[in-house]
């Protein structure tokens, strides 16, 4: 085999561009004042500059170098041009009077929990005290998790496009935090008490009480011969241990798809100086339908479910009329609390 001789401008020429950023960059840091750096400028960024008559010499390239040539050459024209525009800003960059580092400082101002975690945690306090742990499920979930399992049927009309936040390509935001529910059943066996709070998407339009997301904190309690006693004990021990031993509680008979019988339930409060009963959340007594959706045998299990909204919940204890205000980020608002 007869030695080759193979002549390629690439390497060497690239290695030669790395010297020449080296020197320019260099070349910038010693340019101290503004007509120094304009001539720095133009000689080497100028329509006559280095830069430009390096860019020319691309054509001494054979064909096959020049993409790697143009790529290192656009790599440099880059680098140059960012650090121009870096030291300039330095240069002319306010001075301002010289730093006094005896003077005292700024006080860094002490940041304090948001007034809804601090209700998540007194409400996981109440409920863990009383054997509930706490599980978390996504926020974006599927039709699965959000209806189908919770007993609501295709033609259901809580599935509406207006009612949801369905995403572009299958998904959705969850609705409610009833979707743990099953999430939590599907993957251990019975008995379980779980409470899961988390935050909850609607299409609602923004006003005093309503917020396109807010949230919700989800209960299940499934054992053997479990009644609506221990729900009821359960949810007035909760709002007596949290809101005071004086409130007033009350279920009134309503309907849920995933509960058998459902409830509402209602505390009596002063709302604006008058007592009235305001709705908590909604509760009821586990479908059988939900069992066999996660595989347990309803003939043997039996148990409570609940979801409360807990804007609603830390509004009324601490006073606050307009939900807005929870997330409007008003240190002002918020500092109170
Ligand atoms: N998921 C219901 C809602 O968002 C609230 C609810 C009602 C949850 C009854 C439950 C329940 O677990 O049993 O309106």
């Amino acid at each position: 085999m007869s030695a080759r001789l193979e002549i390629h401008c690439v390497p060497p020429m690239i290695s030669s561009i790395d010297k020449i950023e080296e020197e320019a960059l260099q070349g910038l840091g010693q340019m101290t004042d503004k007509a120094a750096l304009e001539q720095w400028r133009i000689a080497w960024l100028g329509s006559k500059g280095r830069l430009k008559s390096l860019m020319a010499d691309m054509k001494t390239c054979p064909p096959e170098d020049r993409p790697a040539y143009g790529q290192r050459m656009n790599a440099l024209k880059k680098s140059l041009e960012a650090a121009f525009k870096a030291h300039r800003a330095d240069d002319v960059a306010p001075a301002g009077p010289p730093l006094d580092v005896t003077e005292p400082g700024l006080p860094a101002g002490l940041g304090r929990q948001h007034i809804l975690s601090r209700t998540i945690e007194e409400i996981i306090d109440v409920f863990s005290r009383m054997g509930f742990t706490v599980a978390e499920g996504p926020e974006v979930e599927n039709e699965w998790y959000n209806f189908e399992a919770l007993n609501m049927p295709e033609a259901h009309p809580a599935r509406e496009p207006s009612d949801n936040f369905f995403l572009e390509g299958g998904g959705m935001l969850r609705t409610q935090t009833s979707t743990v529910q099953i999430r939590v059943m599907e993957n251990s066996p019975p008995p379980l008490r779980i409470i899961s709070p988390g935050r909850v998407y609607r299409p609602d339009t923004h006003d005093a009480t309503h917020y396109s997301m807010f949230h919700q904190v989800e209960g299940l309690c499934v054992d053997r011969g479990v009644t609506l006693v221990d729900l009821k004990a359960t949810l007035f021990h909760f709002a007596r241990t949290f809101f005071g031993p004086k409130a007033d509680l009350r279920m009134r008979p309503s309907f849920f798809p995933f509960t058998e019988p459902s409830a509402e339930v209602d505390m009596r409060m002063p709302v604006r100086g008058k007592m009235q009963w305001v709705e908590l959340g909604g509760c009821g007594m586990v479908d059988p339908n939900v069992f066999k959706a996660v595989g347990y045998d309803p003939e043997e299990w039996t148990g409570f479910a609940f979801g409360l909204g807990i804007e609603r919940i830390a509004m009324r204890k601490y006073g606050i009329p307009d939900i807005r205000w929870l997330f409007e980020n008003d240190a002002r608002f918020l500092r109170q609390f």
